[in-house]
């Protein structure tokens, strides 16, 4: 499937629903679903179950979704050696593929960074709840997304963490003063009120599984998120 894959830049506000509260026996079906919802990007968690604790899907699961449906993949890597997987990810038809900059994710982060964007994939770097901001300063200048998590990873359906805006306004401030033209992306807990605490800080990707797949109006509930 060809792909037109518009250009994105930090003052558009996205809305990008997770897989993982989908139902995976109807992932096609589900992805047209947050489509029609008005989504801007699918956002994929693939788990390993060693980087986090859980196991969710791998190359396979975006190569379904790229090749039924043609919306932005913003693929997270909650994985360890995300670079020795990278190429199949890339196959799979990732769009964007954000990697954690913490240690046990047993990568080097800055190659890792270039080989992305080296596979014409616009490049993330997370952060967990618990990591620093400071943690990415060295990498900043080279990415186009900075997710700052707002649960600790591995599961949807947990309660949003607002302690960690003080990470997403010190995004923004580097940003600025660097003129640079980073995503800043929250992921976990956002509904209607925690997408207008994260939006007030500055993020504008908005990543969402439970409040929008979950939704009994998925339209509705993309729309409250970007209206938030
Ligand atoms: C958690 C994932 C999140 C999660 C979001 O490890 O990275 O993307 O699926 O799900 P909700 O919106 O239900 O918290
Ligand atoms: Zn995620």
């Amino acid at each position: 499937m060809t792909r037109s894959v518009k250009k994105w830049n930090h003052r558009d506000r996205i809305i990008a629903p997770s897989l993982l509260a989908a139902d995976f026996g109807r992932v096609a079906a589900e992805t047209s679903r947050a489509i029609n919802a008005g989504a801007d990007w699918m956002h994929l968690d693939v788990m390993d179950g060693h980087f986090v604790d859980n196991i969710s899907f791998g190359p396979a699961m975006i190569q379904a979704v790229h090749e039924t449906n043609d919306i932005f993949l913003d693929v997270h890597l909650m994985i360890a050696r995300p670079d020795h997987y990278l190429p199949r990810f890339v196959a799979a038809g990732a769009d964007l593929i954000t990697v954690h900059v913490e240690p046990e994710a047993g990568h080097n982060v800055p190659s890792t960074i270039k080989a992305i964007r080296e596979a014409n994939c616009l490049a993330g770097l997370a952060l967990n709840p618990a990591t620093p901001f400071e943690a990415a300063l060295p990498f900043l200048e080279d990415i186009d997304l900075l997710l700052v998590m707002t649960v600790v990873p591995g599961f949807g359906g947990q309660s949003f963490m607002e302690e960690v805006m003080v990470k997403v306004e010190a995004g923004v401030k580097h940003r600025t003063e660097n003129k640079l033209n980073y995503h800043i992306e929250v992921d976990g807990g956002i509904g209607l009120e925690s997408a207008a605490v994260a939006r007030a800080a500055g993020a504008n990707v908005f990543v969402a599984g439970s409040s929008t797949f979950g939704a009994p109006d998925m339209a509705a509930a993309v729309r409250g998120i970007r209206e938030a």
